[in-house]
């Protein structure tokens, strides 16, 4: 593996003949760090050992060297590694078909045996080059290690593929499908996705075919013509229609009926709608974005949603992991809630005691990062002092708090927790959080002062 930037490139050359391999060494050593292999297996191994920029590939390897199959399945194998190694394929005089078939799958570039050593410095030069600029170019695009992208936390590796493929799909106008569990960060994404696009300046409508029963879905999609039915006093405009030039979010898709999938569909296919009682084909230039926490695939296999949209719908597929497996995010994310909370609510919160970090990383977060954020809000009101302990974090299978309070210590704490509710609810309206309580704002002003705390803004 290079180690320095000046180091010469690392060039690994894949040949059975030892005779030719020594040859090559020595011819190009000079320019490249040369490792050498004599079959796929120790071709591979130097690949994973070496990740070489470079690799001269002779396509007849034994086990079957008077063919090529050994040497195409070592290509594969060497570009699965890393599909940005530049291969040079060395074949056999006459077999000019087999390394079209070779540039074909991946390959750089082919010479043929013998191999003029002159032309071959060339290639790998100009394979060097590009190969050089495609890093930085990749390096350039990659996400920022500091675990923030577009709002999003994260430094996990799941959670880095998941902004990967947010940075990849954003310059593109094919319609993604974001599945993870529930309060995973699918909204969130789709979000990101637009902020990223051409189209962030266009507006960003979000439906949730979930939320809204199924006849009132349909207009609200396509909207509908005045008098279209009871109740339709007048035009009313749909989100598809709205989202023109935009993105249109369409969330929980999998609540979608049979009936409105077909007419969704057919939108996807030739971009233009009719109002519900219209008869006008509208046009709609609207980039579609969905998200599902069902299995779209078993709602398919038991008939309930149709497997030619999930096709127009999952062109790319972004699966977002359980928090559960992102590691360390866990702390990450419950660090920047505490501060924030903490902050929003002038309360002296500073961090989690040894033993809550070990509670939040034992837990298993079905919620994800909803519940995460609303155990964390919750402990930052419950905190008596600057350290969240794991009682406060009301976890199961945490320390019941309750267990050791006597009984006025435990409604003080009630007390308190419900004050402080009522306080952020309200954004600190006093004469809002003391209705909401039931109680008069001077006892409101009292009680703050008896529980020492501080009113938000
Ligand atoms: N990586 C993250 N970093 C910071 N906050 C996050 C992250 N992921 C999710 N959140 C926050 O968690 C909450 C849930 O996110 P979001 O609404 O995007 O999830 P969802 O998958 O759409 O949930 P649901 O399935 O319930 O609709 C939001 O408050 C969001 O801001
Ligand atoms: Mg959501």
């Amino acid at each position: 593996m290079r180690t320095t930037p000046k180091a010469d490139p690392a060039l690994l050359v894949v040949e059975d003949d030892a005779e030719i391999r020594e040859q090559m060494k020595w011819a190009l050593s000079s320019d490249y760090a040369v490792s050498e292999a004599g079959d796929r297996r120790s071709a591979m191994a130097a690949v994973r050992r070496e990740a070489p920029q470079l690799v001269l590939l002779d396509l007849g390897l034994p086990p079957a060297a008077d063919s090529a199959s050994e040497g195409l399945a070592a290509l594969r194998e060497i570009l699965q590694f890393n599909p940005g190694t530049k291969v040079i394929v060395v074949t056999g005089n006459g077999e000019q078909a087999v390394a079209l078939e070779a540039v074909e799958r991946g390959a750089w570039d082919y010479v043929s045996k013998p191999a003029d050593l002159k032309a071959l410095k060339v290639i790998l030069e100009r394979a060097h080059h590009m190969a050089t600029l495609e890093e930085a170019l990749r390096r350039s695009h990659q996400v920022p290690t500091d675990g923030t992208f577009c709002r999003m936390l994260g430094q996990s590796p799941g959670i880095r593929q998941v902004f990967e493929a947010v940075r990849r799909v954003a310059s593109t106008e094919v319609s993604v499908l974001i599945t993870g569990e529930s309060g995973t960060g699918k909204e969130l994404v789709a979000r990101a996705i637009h902020a990223l696009s051409a189209r962030k300046d266009g507006p960003f409508v979000t439906i949730n075919c979930g939320a809204i029963p199924e006849t009132l879905l349909e207009s609200e999609l396509f909207g509908h013509e005045k008098g279209a039915f009871t109740g339709a006093h007048r035009q009313q405009k749909g989100k598809l229609e709205y989202a023109q030039a935009g993105t249109l979010f369409l969330d929980e898709i999998g609540e979608m009926s049979l009936p409105l999938q077909v007419k969704l569909l057919r939108f996807l296919q030739d971009g233009q709608l009719e109002r519900v009682g219209g008869r006008e084909l509208i046009r709609v230039d609207t980039r579609v974005l969905a998200a599902t926490n069902v299995d779209c695939r078993e709602a398919i296999a038991s008939g309930r949603f149709r497997e030619d949209l999930f096709y127009r719908l999952s062109v790319v597929e972004i699966a977002i992991p359980p928090l559960r497996e992102r590691g360390e995010d866990v702390l990450l994310l419950a660090r920047a809630v505490a501060q924030r909370v903490s902050n929003d609510l002038n309360q002296r919160v500073k961090g989690f005691s040894p033993a809550a970090v070990q509670a939040l990383q034992a837990h298993a977060w079905p919620g994800n990062v909803r519940e995460l954020e609303n155990k964390i809000q919750r402990a930052v009101l419950m905190a008596a002092g600057p350290t969240i302990e794991p009682a406060d974090l009301d976890l199961p299978g945490g320390e019941p708090a309750a267990d050791q309070r006597t009984l006025r210590e435990a409604r003080a704490q009630l007390e308190k927790e419900c004050i402080q509710r009522a306080l952020l609810a309200e954004n600190g309206n006093i004469s809002r959080a003391a209705e909401q309580l039931g109680i008069s704002r001077q006892a409101l002003h009292d009680l703050i002062g008896k529980h020492g705390l501080a009113n938000p803004r």
